[in-house]
């Protein structure tokens, strides 16, 4: 299984509750997912690894550290591309990479229409940027092109997991940690999260 992690900060769970509530507006909502997503990131780097370097302070030296791997960001498309803004505040130098891959609405079943990754893998850490872990399908196919394509370490950030979505991620690829602000009751018949929040690609871009 897959290390699971959900945050329990009270700013996490304070705007996370303000994101569900059916009048938040299209523009409040993608100012939470910014935040979210922020705030997330904080906790999912909590393990980078660092490498020791030197800085001049105006005092003199000093002893510091660097992060040493290159980090990529791949939001899944259309909905994640709210996460990048508030992870990039942290990681302003992040590679950005765009996976393209929609749910068939009769299937569930994920369907890819757009991967412009190069040949050969250009980072060392990649964390998938999803607001919406529902049946999981949309994470493992995307997990699936970022293994294929030789990425080593992969974490899975997102806002809300349904416990189907945990097990699918977790059992195709138990060795990305999957770090979230909920896990909800279930899925309903027509494969949304309950109580979830509705469609967060909808909400953020006001097409719902
Ligand atoms: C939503 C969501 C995930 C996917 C989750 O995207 O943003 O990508 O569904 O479902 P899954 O875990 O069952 O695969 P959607 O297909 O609605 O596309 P959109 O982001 O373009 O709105």
């Amino acid at each position: 299984m897959s290390q699971v992690f959900v945050s329990s900060h009270p700013l996490v769970q304070h705007k996370l509750t303000m994101l569900r509530d059916v009048d938040t507006d299209h523009r409040a909502f993608r100012d939470l997912v910014y935040e979210l997503a922020l705030l997330l990131c904080y906790e999912a780097t909590q393990d980078l690894t660092l490498n020791e370097t030197t800085v001049q302070t105006p005092m003199g030296a000093a002893e510091g550290y660097k992060a040493k791997e290159t980090i990529g960001l791949v939001p899944i498309l259309r909905a994640g591309l709210g996460l990048v803004d508030g992870v990039m505040e942290l990681l302003p130098n992040v590679q950005v990479w765009h996976i393209g891959i929609y749910r068939d609405e009769e299937t569930l079943r994920p369907v890819q229409y757009y991967n412009k990754l190069p040949t050969d893998p250009t980072v060392q850490i990649c964390l998938v940027l999803d607001p919406m872990l529902a049946t999981g399908g949309s994470a493992v196919a995307t997990v699936d092109i970022l293994k294929q394509w030789g990425v080593k370490r992969i974490k899975y950030l997102g806002l809300l997991a349904a416990p189907e979505g945990i097990e699918h991620l977790s059992s195709n690829h138990p060795d990305v940690p999957i770090h979230v602000a909920a896990i909800d009751e279930k899925l309903n018949e027509i494969g949304f999260i309950v109580p979830g929040l509705g469609d967060a690609g909808d909400r953020q871009f006001g097409t719902g």
